[in-house]
């Protein structure tokens, strides 16, 4: 959305028609959104930046055949390694030489996806944060092996989507979620010994700390699953890193599909 309302030509690429068009929807949904605060007073400019973003968005389900004509190609799959390295070498024989491969991984090492390609030295991460028309955010990750143009490349790229860049070195979490999900994981945890009510906790964290949402609102908002994803993740690596201890309350959520906002239970119920 937000590489097609700034100019770009977007393929958007999904498993099925049926999630292709969930996908235009939500988009569509959110551009209307964007226009009725950006042209809140110009509705024929705000139609015709809805109508231009979408002209530049296609979407297919077949990503090698649409990526021999692409620049960059974004990946935001399912936060597993082996499905993302399987994606990026199929990518990387289609693909031209000149094209940049970015992951948009929350919390998985970029260096084990280059690896997964020929092109080491043209691959690197573009993690971006929910929701993204509105967060300013794109932390830009280098590996030891991205080149320096590379790394300018999706420098340059994050600005002409109207984004503010910042590196990090390929670690986990980068530097949001590394502070992010440890803050979240211990709101969970000061909950599950019974300290303090998750509506309190939210409002503390609110009202107390200035932040636009509370850590029980942001799970759900973010996903009870991915955020599982990415702590399971870190304790394999760390298991005796206590900032990285999985929680019963979030594995009990997560085995009873209740994800968050989107399948409309997780810590709250959404209607
Ligand atoms: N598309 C377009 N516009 C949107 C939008 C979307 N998806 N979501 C919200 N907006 C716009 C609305 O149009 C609204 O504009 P308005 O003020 O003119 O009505 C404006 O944003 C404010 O929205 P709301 O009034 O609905 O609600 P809020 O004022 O609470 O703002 C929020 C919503 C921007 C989501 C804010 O609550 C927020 O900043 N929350 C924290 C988000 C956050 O921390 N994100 C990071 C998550 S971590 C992550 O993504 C990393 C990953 O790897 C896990």
């Amino acid at each position: 959305q937000v590489a097609a309302a700034s100019g770009h030509t977007v393929v958007l690429v999904d498993q099925s028609d049926e999630i292709l068009k969930k996908s235009t929807k939500g988009i569509e949904d959110s551009l209307k959104r964007v226009v009725k605060k950006k042209f809140a007073d110009k509705p024929e400019a705000g139609a015709e930046f809805i109508k231009k973003t979408l002209k530049n968005l296609t979407t297919s389900t077949d990503a090698a055949s649409v990526v021999h004509s692409t620049d960059l190609v974004i990946e935001a799959i399912v936060e597993n390694l082996e499905v993302k390295n399987k994606l990026f070498k199929t990518l990387d024989k289609f693909a031209p030489e000149h094209t940049i491969f970015a992951s948009n991984t929350s919390s998985l090492q970029i260096t084990e996806m280059a690896n997964a390609t020929t092109r080491q030295d043209r691959f690197g991460g573009l993690h971006f944060f929910n929701p993204v028309p509105m967060m300013k955010l794109v932390e830009v990750i280098k590996t030891p092996m991205t080149s320096q143009k590379t790394f300018e490349s999706l420098v340059d790229f994050s600005k002409a989507v109207g984004k503010s860049p910042v590196s990090c070195k390929d670690t986990p979490g980068f530097i949001v979620n590394r502070l992010l999900v440890p803050y979240m994981m211990e709101a969970v945890r000061l909950f599950e010994r019974g300290d303090a009510s998750k509506e309190d906790i939210d409002v503390a964290m609110k009202l107390g700390a200035g932040y636009p949402m509370g850590p029980f609102e942001l799970l759900d908002y973010v996903g009870l699953d991915t955020s599982k994803y990415i702590i399971d993740g870190w304790h394999s690596l760390e298991p005796n890193n206590p900032l990285f201890a999985p929680s019963p309350l979030l594995n009990k959520l997560v085995e009873e599909k209740k994800l968050g906002k989107k399948t409309g239970e997780g810590f709250y119920k959404y209607k």
